[in-house]
């Protein structure tokens, strides 16, 4: 068997080193080896987005980098579906495995379905019901594409049940990001506070980070970051309200360092003395972060299972979730916060209260990898 699973942005990373992983591992005993084709498509391309993953994570160099790069979204899907459509004709793989919901899996899930190609999505079933999140029209054409959808959770299942997929097209294999997780946990741990901001300053800053007294913030949602009566609001209560509070360590996605130039929010900034200003961080600096951190404010989906696990309580600055199985309501960590100004003050009041408290969902075990490739091995049309 020949499969092409396809990696393009940062968060894809983490979630096909423990796949790549089980096919070595099913390698090495089977009669019938499978040989695999790794591609990148280049979305994410600075080595702080991508090449840094591929060393922690053990991930073997790419096989293919289709070298996409930055553009519009049509620019990206179909520089990739052009790009992608020339490997599989020259590779004629049996299966395409996309993982997430970039931008090149939907590409590479269209591409492959246009050659009658077998495609898998792991991490299927996800919806936030948003339209006007790119992410959401990536996994609605993916899934309803692809022959094979291995869901992360229950409520993954039942919104593709909804939708009308037949059960045998679904396999619920739990959530693949957290077998790196526990892959990487203790490596993680044996990073210090001082190591991770000394390596990755963007402005020099002397804050003491001591444990369990900082908080720690990630946000690169177009919907949060490229609008500046949105940003400018949200800066304000972090530096004022937060920042009052404890350090806030802030990772800073390159679609916000740019949109905080372009808003003239830069100098406002670097000149707040709570706010540790670092570059992305590579996985295991995050990790260690999130481990000890007082509370998590984020726009990212990985983080809000990764704190679900950790007992991170989290707010998430979105109005809505693809991942509600983080959330407090079905037994999770987070709340949603949206941008609202008065909501993220409620919530954080609250939160500041809370103790950790870790929760592991169904098959969130650390197994689900090879959940992912036997259901490819064992898929019958
Ligand atoms: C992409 C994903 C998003 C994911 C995020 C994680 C889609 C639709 N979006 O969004 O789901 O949560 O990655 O990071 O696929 N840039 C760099 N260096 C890089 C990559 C990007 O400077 O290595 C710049 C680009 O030029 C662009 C901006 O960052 O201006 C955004 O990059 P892009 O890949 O378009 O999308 P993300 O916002 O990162």
């Amino acid at each position: 068997m020949k499969i092409i699973s396809v990696v393009g942005a940062r968060p894809n990373f983490m979630k096909i080193a423990p796949f790549i992983r089980s096919i070595e591992e099913y390698n090495k005993s089977a009669n019938d080896k499978i040989t695999h084709i790794l591609v990148h498509t280049g979305q994410h391309y600075d080595d702080r987005m991508s090449k840094l993953f591929f060393e922690e994570l053990n991930i073997p160099e790419a096989d293919i980098n289709l070298g996409i790069g930055s553009g519009s979204h049509s620019e990206q899907v179909g520089y990739t579906m052009i790009e992608f459509e020339k490997v599989m004709l020259l590779e004629k793989p049996d299966w395409v495995v996309v993982v997430g919901d970039v931008n090149a899996t939907l590409a590479c899930s269209v591409a492959a379905k246009k050659l009658n190609i077998k495609c898998c999505h792991i991490e299927a079933g996800l919806r936030s019901g948003d339209m006007t999140m790119p992410e959401e029209i990536n996994r609605l054409v993916t899934d309803r594409l692809c022959d094979l959808l291995l869901t992360p959770d229950k409520l993954s299942g039942q919104n593709l049940k909804a939708e009308g997929v037949s059960d045998k097209k679904i396999g619920f294999v739990g959530n693949i990001m957290i077998d790196t997780l526990d892959a990487n946990y203790n490596k993680a741990a044996k990073l210090t506070f001082s190591q991770i901001i000394e390596n990755n300053a963007l402005h020099p800053n002397h804050i003491q980070i001591e444990s369990e007294k900082y908080a720690v913030m990630t946000l690169h949602r177009p919907s949060n970051v490229d609008n500046k009566d949105i940003l400018e609001p949200m800066l304000n209560f972090l530096i004022d309200e937060v920042g009052a509070e404890m350090p806030l360590i802030w990772p800073i996605h390159p679609r916000t360092a740019k949109q905080l130039e372009v808003f003239g929010l830069w100098e406002k900034v670097k000149n707040a003395k709570s706010l540790v200003l670092l570059h992305p961080l590579g996985y295991f600096e995050m990790l260690r972060l999130n481990m000890n951190a007082k509370i998590m404010l984020t726009d990212s989906g990985g983080l809000q299972e990764e704190c679900t696990v950790l007992g991170t309580p989290c707010l998430t600055m979105r109005w809505n979730t693809e991942r509600p199985v983080t959330l407090k309501e079905h037994g999770g960590v987070s709340v949603l916060v949206g941008n609202n100004i008065n909501r993220l003050k409620e919530e954080f009041i609250v939160a500041m209260k809370l103790n950790r408290f870790p929760v592991r969902p169904e098959l969130w075990d650390g197994q689900t990898a090879d959940r992912c490739l036997k259901a490819i091995l064992g898929y019958k049309e």
